[in-house]
């Protein structure tokens, strides 16, 4: 595999389908995911002290979330090996790219949300034509609702860690980052942690890289682990310095993403925590709130706020000393914030009466900067 060829290849994540797992990948399940742009962002890197902060925004892709990437990979591969019919529980954004892949691909996807799914995925799901049950138990409990179908009718599991290929379309975020890069890997990365595959797929992709000799230095970035305060096994354990994370008791997050109670990836994670020297934070929902309208003000970027949590992480990794000022890092914004406006209050918003005109001035909902 030749590193420079692939500047030619799609626009897309099979642009690096050299070291995926598929057999055909011109037969691939693609609806242009990947390749999406790491944006410099200099206002809120100088907020946070740091020369060298970049966000790499996963909203861009299809469905409106990073899990496009393991969707179009794994499906795109479960075609090939004659899988039919496709079963996960999953907070809700999952769902949302593997239904609309499963439909492109003619797969049958079964889909276990919880009950305070939004609306956005929801649909996304629904008009895809996907069967979607709401849970009404408590979510710790959803992965034994999906497994438990899985042995009965014969489906196929495709949640975190029960298969391969998920990761395997995951891990083109850490492609893409070292090529982004000019062919150089970030000192640290910043990412909000559910489940735990997404960093383990990004790591793994690092790994790939400096084996195959494409990325000049053999240092390992760093990661920081982000989590609600609500939900975070994985920040409790570290904390607690343990191998395992115990199952979190009572989920208490914003309704989206990021409800691993008991992240199958957490031996995993945690031992990659340890090796890279990284560290890991909680973030409470209304600070996420505020990062998501902080990023969005200063940068025009606009993060659902289970990835604006990685920008209030990094800000505690700055002041406990694990990023320092000159380090490249990156905030992985993991989904738009179009797939989680029910979340946000709607700003107050002048009113012009018929007839009347729009006077100078500053107008409501500018930057006091
Ligand atoms: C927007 C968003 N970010 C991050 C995550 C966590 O991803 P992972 O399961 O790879 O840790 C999820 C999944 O819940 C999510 O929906």
């Amino acid at each position: 595999v030749d590193r420079d060829a692939l500047a030619r290849g799609p626009r897309s994540l099979w642009r690096y389908a050299p070291l995926l797992p598929t057999e055909n990948p011109s037969e691939a399940v693609t609806l242009g995911e990947g390749w999406t742009p790491l944006i410099p962002v200099p206002r809120l890197g100088k907020a946070l002290g740091l020369h060298n902060l970049y966000v790499k925004d996963e909203g861009r892709n299809p469905s409106g979330s990073f899990k496009d990437r393991g969707a179009s990979v794994a499906v795109s591969r479960y075609r090939e090996l004659g899988i039919r019919t496709v079963v996960h529980a999953s907070s809700g954004n999952a769902a949302a790219a593997w239904s609309l892949y499963a439909a492109r691909a003619g797969i049958e996807c079964v889909n276990v949300l919880p009950q305070d799914a939004l609306d956005s995925s929801l649909v996304q799901c629904v008009l895809a034509g996907a069967r979607t049950v709401i849970y009404a138990g408590p979510w710790q409990d959803s992965r034994d609702v999906a497994q438990a179908a899985t042995a009965r009718h014969g489906w196929f599991d495709v949640m975190t860690l029960r298969e391969p290929y998920r990761m395997e379309g995951k891990k083109t975020i850490g492609l893409e980052l070292a090529e982004q890069l000019g062919w150089r890997l970030p000192d640290v990365l910043v990412y909000p942690v559910g489940s735990g595959l997404g960093p383990l797929a990004i790591f793994k992709a690092f790994r790939e890289l400096q084996e195959l000799g494409w990325v000049g230095d053999t240092t390992r970035p760093r990661l920081v682990a982000a989590q609600y305060e609500g939900c975070a096994p994985i920040v409790k354990a570290w904390r607690e310095n343990r191998e395992r994370a115990e199952p979190w008791p009572h989920l208490d997050v914003l309704p989206g993403g990021l409800k691993g109670a008991r992240p199958a990836g957490d031996r995993a994670l945690l031992a990659l925590l340890r090796a890279t020297g990284g560290a890991a934070h909680a973030v409470s929902t209304s600070d996420a709130l505020a990062a998501a309208a902080e990023m969005t003000a200063e940068e025009g970027v606009f993060p659902a706020p289970e990835s604006a949590i990685t920008f209030a992480a990094a800000r505690m990794a700055v002041a406990d000393g694990t990023i320092r000022s000159e380090e490249t890092v990156v905030l992985v914004v993991t989904a738009t914030g179009l797939k989680s406006i029910a979340n946000f209050a709607v700003p107050p918003v002048e009113r012009l009466p018929v007839g009347g005109t729009i006077t100078a001035g500053v107008p409501v909902g500018a930057r006091s900067s």
